[in-house]
């Protein structure tokens, strides 16, 4: 089968979360299932100019405010379809943000673009894979057409919301707006446009496809989930094994035993200047937003510092959580790094003991997948797809000798304490650290179950 992808980011192109890591492995996993993935992107100017062989397929005279042309070429090992529209897409900086830190003004007018072009070009596939809001139109502009759509819900916190008086630029009939339609709460909301009108429905992870049916999690659109739960599944996230596996890995000193790990250990110790103190060294990789509960983490670092633990955080985001851990970078045992470093990501969780992970929630997450191979043990919060990947240390567990990590609820900071504590005692434990590090280097975490998954799922839509 032959199927377009439509994502507004792609690793290694261009990223600012797991969106980006996903649509870029997708293509690569499923080459081995007999689907021939092609992949849609704005024509951001990272991507225009890693573009190579380009040729032009497809004109629009006026798409959205301007001139517009559709590129095919490859960049990356990507088949790549690249929408060249400077009017929407050549500015410099993030590519939702503008320069003063909110959405760009004409955010849904620039993702509608995206998706116009994808209904125009539908046609030469078997179906249309949308991942989130800003690919959440396609399946309402192909509403009338034959073929297929699905949805993937990366995060269903972002709602992709419009005025209603933008319904006629972005091409919308004003009766679907409407609550069976893409109206929510008085706004056009792109997100609910493909909930409606997409024929499958995906998410990250199983437990989130739960979780979305349910007030605590839906962010509003849970009644929409309940109502559409038959066509909605969830299909885990894998890593890309090519980027992130010790043995290989071009960022580090490649290891494949606990001595190895311990070499990039002493040198990311050496880097950050963080002198052993006796417990566990614990790394975080990590947008700063309230999602992630990095207040929790504040909160409950003492239990961590008071054991010898220590803490070294990379992360980029809300500017309050940046300074607070800014405080704190004074402190022995922190380490604090703000920013986006792809390099020094792979040497804290090659050199970490334990990543860190209390996200209020979380779709799937995939630092703690990427500890899980690293052997660097994982601490996360009971929710999402962090339940569906780490078998917590329950005395059962450890008794036989399953475990690969510690999970901790309810999510709050006394909670994630707790769970501190319990890993320096299993720090001090050197029999049961290295069960764990055995049984969290050799759990699944690559793509090939899931890309099994999304090929049946686009087999079955094929008519
Ligand atoms: P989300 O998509 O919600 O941000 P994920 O865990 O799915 O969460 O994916 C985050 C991705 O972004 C991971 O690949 C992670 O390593 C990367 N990442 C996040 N923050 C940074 C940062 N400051 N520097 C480098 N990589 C980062
Ligand atoms: C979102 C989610 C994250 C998930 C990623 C890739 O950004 O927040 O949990 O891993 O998408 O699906």
């Amino acid at each position: 089968v032959r199927i377009l992808s439509v994502a507004s980011e792609c690793a290694p192109l261009v990223k600012t979360g797991g969106l980006a890591d996903v649509a870029g492995a997708l293509p690569g996993a499923l080459a081995a299932e007999g689907v021939e993935m092609v992949t849609l992107l704005p024509g951001y100017p990272a991507v225009l100019s890693a573009l190579a062989g380009a040729e032009a397929v497809h004109e629009e005279r006026d798409l959205m405010g301007g001139p517009a042309r559709v590129l095919r070429g490859e960049a990356a090992g990507l088949k790549l379809l690249v929408l060249d529209a400077p009017h929407l897409y050549d500015r410099d900086g993030s590519i939702y943000l503008g320069p003063d830190g909110h959405d760009w003004p004409d955010n849904p007018e620039r993702f509608a673009a995206l998706c116009w072009v994808a209904a125009a070009l539908a046609g030469d596939y078997d179906a249309v894979h949308c991942h989130d809001w800003q690919a959440g139109l396609v399946p309402y502009y192909l509403r009338d057409k034959p073929t297929p759509t699905i949805l993937t819900i990366h995060n269903i916190a972002f709602h992709g919301l419009a005025p209603p008086e933008r319904i006629g630029a972005l091409r919308l009939v004003p009766s679907d707006f409407n609550p069976e339609g893409f109206e929510f709460w008085g706004k056009v909301s792109a997100l609910k446009a493909g909930l409606v009108w997409a024929d499958k429905l995906t998410t990250v992870s199983p437990t989130y496809a739960e979780e979305l049916m349910r007030p605590e999690f839906g962010m509003g659109m849970e009644g929409m989930m309940r109502a559409r739960a038959g066509d909605l599944s969830g299909i885990l996230n894998g890593i890309d094994e090519g980027v992130w596996s010790p043995a290989t890995d071009p960022h580090i000193a490649p290891y494949k035993t606990p001595r190895g790990k311990a070499r990039n250990k002493a040198a990311l110790r050496e880097e950050l200047g963080l002198p052993d103190s006796g417990g566990p060294l614990c790394v975080v990789i990590s947008r700063l937003t309230g999602q992630k509960g990095m207040d929790l983490l504040l909160e409950s670092l003492p239990a961590l510092l008071s054991r010898g633990g220590q803490l070294a955080l990379l992360g980029s985001g809300e500017p309050a959580i940046q300074e607070a851990f800014q405080d704190l970078s004074a402190q022995p045992g922190v380490a604090v790094r703000i920013g986006y470093d792809e390099a020094l990501s792979h040497r804290l969780i090659a050199g970490g003991d334990a990543i860190l992970v209390p996200s209020r929630f979380e779709p799937c997450g995939l630092t703690q997948l990427y500890g899980l191979r690293y052997r660097t043990i994982p601490v996360v919060a009971l929710t999402g797809g962090l339940a569906d990947t780490v078998i917590n240390a329950s005395p059962a567990a450890l008794a036989r000798r399953v475990a690969t990590g510690l999970q901790f609820y309810p999510v709050t900071a006394t909670a994630l304490g707790n769970a501190l504590s319990r890993l320096c005692d299993l720090w001090e434990a050197p029999e049961i650290w290295a069960d764990l590090q055995k049984n969290a280097m050799s759990h699944p975490v690559g793509w090939e179950n899931s890309a099994k998954a999304y090929a049946s799922l686009y087999f079955s839509l094929r008519h």
